[in-house]
């Protein structure tokens, strides 16, 4: 079973308090989503492999430790998961970034793939795929599957927001995949909303509602 990791810290609580607020424009919506993504990125790495380098300090030389250099990738899920990029690449500046399109059909709640373009190497890779909304769980499972179908081994899903029913089919469908969230909410609603959420994740953060 995949491991649910909910990152409580204070600031990310703090934080996600102004995101769901509606009162809150899209500038601070944008850049308090980049700000959480950039504080969960300390915890969705924290098992990345480290090295010993020998360096001279000004007292005396000395053994330190570095990052091993594992490839890192980066997957939104668009639109909204654009909003997580740059908070993970700030501190990964090295992580390649590749990008599948899905929306969420409206009616039947079913994913519909768009656009895929990814980097040639994401079988080599450490994956993140980014996307703020975990609700019925359709586009995370759909997201995955695309990216084990082409390959890649070692994938990590990181929302802010998740509800039970998303979660559970993340982990039916994907057991081998660790979920990264800063909020598991009540439920969802009649129309596949999450409930308390934050609305439309990609409306509030691009403006278009
Ligand atoms: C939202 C959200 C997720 C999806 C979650 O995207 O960003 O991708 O819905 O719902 P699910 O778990 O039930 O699949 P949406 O389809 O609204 O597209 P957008 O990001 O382009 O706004
Ligand atoms: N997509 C969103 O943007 N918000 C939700 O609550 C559910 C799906």
């Amino acid at each position: 079973m995949s491991k649910v990791h909910v990152l409580d810290h204070p600031l990310i609580q703090h934080k996600l308090t102004f995101i769901r607020d509606e009162n809150t424009g899209v500038k601070e919506f944008r850049e308090m989503v980049d700000e959480v993504a950039l504080l969960m990125t300390y915890e969705v790495t924290r098992d990345l492999s480290l090295q010993e380098v020998e360096i001279n300090t000004p007292i005396c030389k000395t053994k330190s430790k570095v990052l091993a250099g594992k490839k890192i990738g980066v997957v939104p899920i668009l639109r909204a998961g654009l909003g997580m990029v740059d908070g993970i690449t700030s501190l990964i500046p090295s992580a390649k970034v590749g990008h599948i399109g899905l929306y969420r059909d409206p009616e039947t709640l079913e994913p519909v793939e768009y656009y895929c373009k990814l980097p040639t190497d994401i079988h080599e890779r450490d994956l993140i795929i980014t996307d703020p909304m975990l609700a019925t769980g359709g586009s995370a499972s759909a997201a995955i599957s695309f990216l084990k179908q082409r390959g890649a081994k070692h994938i990590k899903l990181m929302c802010l927001i998740a509800a039970p029913e998303g979660i559970e089919r993340v982990q039916k469908d994907h057991d081998d995949v660790d979920i990264y969230v800063a909020a598991v909410d009540e439920k969802l609603n009649e129309h596949g909303y999450i409930v308390p959420g934050l609305g439309d994740a990609g409306d509030r953060l691009f403006g278009t509602k």
